[in-house]
């Protein structure tokens, strides 16, 4: 998968050499380009923002340097990019969206300060791309960049041969199957007893059946005290006996 980022901090970008992200790209599973946007302005103050038109406070980023930026970045490769713009106002960002984002061959993210990008830049990519607007949540950060880390790791982690056992995401709170719309429960690794703590017993009896049974019984507890919205709107279907006993 190819990432482009276009951003007024390419520095905020730096994690993505770190860790998961990090490796995937030097095994090349993903090439990441982060681009200035700045480096698309042509005055001495390398201007990318003006006040808003209609009066309020803030400012709103400038529509020519973002066009000159995603011509040149749509310009660099052979497909379609799907155009990731974080907003506070956008499509809430799932594990749902993170599968269909994974699912395209190259993302180009636009994360935007101050009062966010003159709409015209959107709407006109709107008429060449396939456009997302996403957040990360009900909050309002100082700028996208941050919202970029956390989509794109959780993308990352869901493109074949990037996490290490590909198992690893098939328990994972929000995955779909067996345990959908659940939150995960607890974990444990050695040693056995900790500062006096123990392990749960079915954990260490060997009896797939029954952790199969503790686990499920675990994640549905959690769920119903921290998540109860999603026992709503699970498929009652899915239930089991035991479930609604708990
Ligand atoms: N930019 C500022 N706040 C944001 C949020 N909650 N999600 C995505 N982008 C943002």
């Amino acid at each position: 998968m190819r990432i482009d980022v276009v951003t007024i901090f390419p520095e905020y970008l730096e994690p993505l050499n770190v860790s998961l992200v990090g490796k995937a790209r030097t095994r090349g599973q993903l090439d990441v380009r982060v681009h200035d946007l700045r480096s698309f302005t042509h005055d001495k103050h390398r201007t990318v923002d003006d006040t808003p038109f209609g009066g309020g406070p803030g400012m709103v980023m400038k529509p020519e340097p973002w066009g000159e930026a995603l011509d040149s970045v749509a310009a660099s490769g052979e497909e379609l990019p799907t155009l990731v713009v974080p907003t506070p106002s956008g499509r809430p960002f799932t594990q749902e969206l993170a599968v269909e984002l994974a699912e395209r061959p190259w993302l180009v993210f636009t994360p935007a300060r101050y009062e966010g990008i003159d709409r015209r830049v959107i709407d006109e990519a709107s008429t060449r791309m396939p456009v997302e607007e996403v957040s990360i949540g009900d909050y309002v950060l100082a700028g996208g960049e941050a919202a970029v880390l956390v989509i794109v790791e959780a993308v990352a982690r869901l493109l074949p041969g990037v996490l290490g056992n590909a198992e690893s995401h098939r328990d994972d709170s929000f995955a779909p199957g067996a345990m959908a719309d659940l939150l995960e429960g607890p974990v444990y690794t050695k040693p056995p007893e900790w500062r006096g703590r123990t392990v749960p017993e079915v954990l260490l009896s060997g009896h797939h059946g029954k952790i199969a049974r503790w686990r499920r019984d675990e994640a549905f507890r959690r769920t119903a005290a921290l998540r109860p919205d999603l026992i709503e709107r699970c498929d009652p279907a899915t239930f089991d006996k035991h479930d609604r006993r708990l």
